[in-house]
């Protein structure tokens, strides 16, 4: 299978059916509803300073999809919208942009003016693979240039490496690798939906990285869309790997607390609202990270993407009305409960 139908292929399969464990752990985390907040909500500023960007709102588009020919009106109607309502977003996996397949399926988002504009490249494609070549710094330079980025995530998708059939499973070597991007180019490390522990957070900050996306459990899952892939290439005994492995991971609220060490944090897998977006911003994080929840609105126009972003963005305000916070610093000290099997998780 060529790199160009995989990726239509975890497009299609998001799209078409529910690819989450089941389980929102967002809505584990409960904040304290402040009675006497003494803040006009049309005053609230939502503004930050992130990774070189100056967004309007604390919200990351993260990477999905470019190397098809579908994906070009994907990232476009992302970046338009992103770009109109002060957002940050992320392309999918550069690998195939640079070697030339569909180029202009990730430089479209060029076109427009979004204020932070992640790349991305895989930790896998770092090192040594029987798939082929090593992505060398100068790909890392191109991946940049391609998209005209802030910085480049260095995705660690080892859960669906293991269980697809073409899977780049060699992780040895990935640390130094991130090490040499990171002295390079401005890096992100980002997980795809297993999230980051403290113990691998440590030592990703040992990298020289700038930040982090924990991409926890919860959301979107790698171990369903190969599944999917495995069910309809009639590959029994990966289907039921991605079957064992669906809920594999650490819940994305439990990562956050886990990876918290001083470092910017994307939190993301499962943000489902702007209510989750108040939530992680209360629990440490810079900003959240949505993929599957708005996938949905990026195939249809820019329009619903739009739509779908000033919905995150007023609940998001309603939130901070309701914790008395102005901005996110004080939205960043609001008191929370953590509730259910996150708590479980959290001991
Ligand atoms: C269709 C699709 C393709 C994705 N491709 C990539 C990718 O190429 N690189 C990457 O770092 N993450 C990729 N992701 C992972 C997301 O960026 C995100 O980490 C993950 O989906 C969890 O967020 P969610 O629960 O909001 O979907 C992809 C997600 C989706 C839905």
């Amino acid at each position: 299978m060529t790199i160009r139908e995989r990726k239509a292929d975890h497009v299609e399969i998001c799209l078409g059916v529910d690819t989450s464990p089941g389980y929102c752990y967002w809505n584990d985390v409960r904040l304290f509803h402040n009675a006497l907040p003494e803040v006009d909500a049309g005053e609230i500023d939502m503004s930050l300073r992130l990774f070189g960007g100056k967004l309007d709102m604390p919200l990351v588009v993260t990477a999905i999809t470019g190397g098809f020919s579908g994906a070009k009106k994907i990232n476009a109607n992302i970046a338009e919208a992103c770009a109109e309502l002060g957002a940050g977003m992320g392309v999918g996996s550069e690998r195939a942009g640079v070697r030339g397949i569909d180029p202009d399926s990730y430089s479209v988002v060029k076109e427009y003016d979004v204020p932070l504009v992640i790349g991305n490249i895989g930790a896998p494609q770092l090192v040594p693979q029987k798939s082929g070549a090593v992505f060398g710094m100068s790909d890392v330079g191109a991946a940049m240039d391609l998209v005209g980025a802030d910085a480049v995530a260095v995705h660690l998708n080892f859960l669906q490496e293991v269980i697809q059939p073409e899977g780049d499973v060699n992780s040895k070597g990935c640390f130094d690798a991130i090490r040499d991007v990171a002295r390079e180019y401005p890096t992100i490390a980002k997980e795809t939906g297993a999230g980051i522990s403290r113990e691998v957070a440590a030592r990703l900050r040992g990298t020289g990285i700038i930040g982090m996306d924990i991409s926890g459990m919860g959301g979107t899952s790698f171990s369903a869309v190969e599944l999917h892939r495995a069910a309809a290439a009639g590959d029994s005994i990966r289907e039921a790997m991605g079957s064992s492995f669906l809920d594999w991971g650490i819940p994305a609220p439990v990562s956050l607390l886990e990876a918290r060490n001083g470092l910017p944090i994307i939190a993301s897998g499962g943000i489902l609202d702007g209510i989750h977006v108040a939530t992680s911003i209360a629990m440490g994080a810079s900003a959240a990270g949505i993929a599957g929840a708005v996938l949905r609105e990026a195939a249809e126009s820019a329009a619903a993407v739009k739509e779908k972003l000033t919905l995150i963005r007023e609940e998001l305000r309603a939130a901070m009305m309701l914790t008395g916070s102005a901005d996110l610093k004080q939205l960043s000290k609001a008191r929370y409960a953590v509730l259910g099997e996150t708590r479980q998780w959290l001991g």
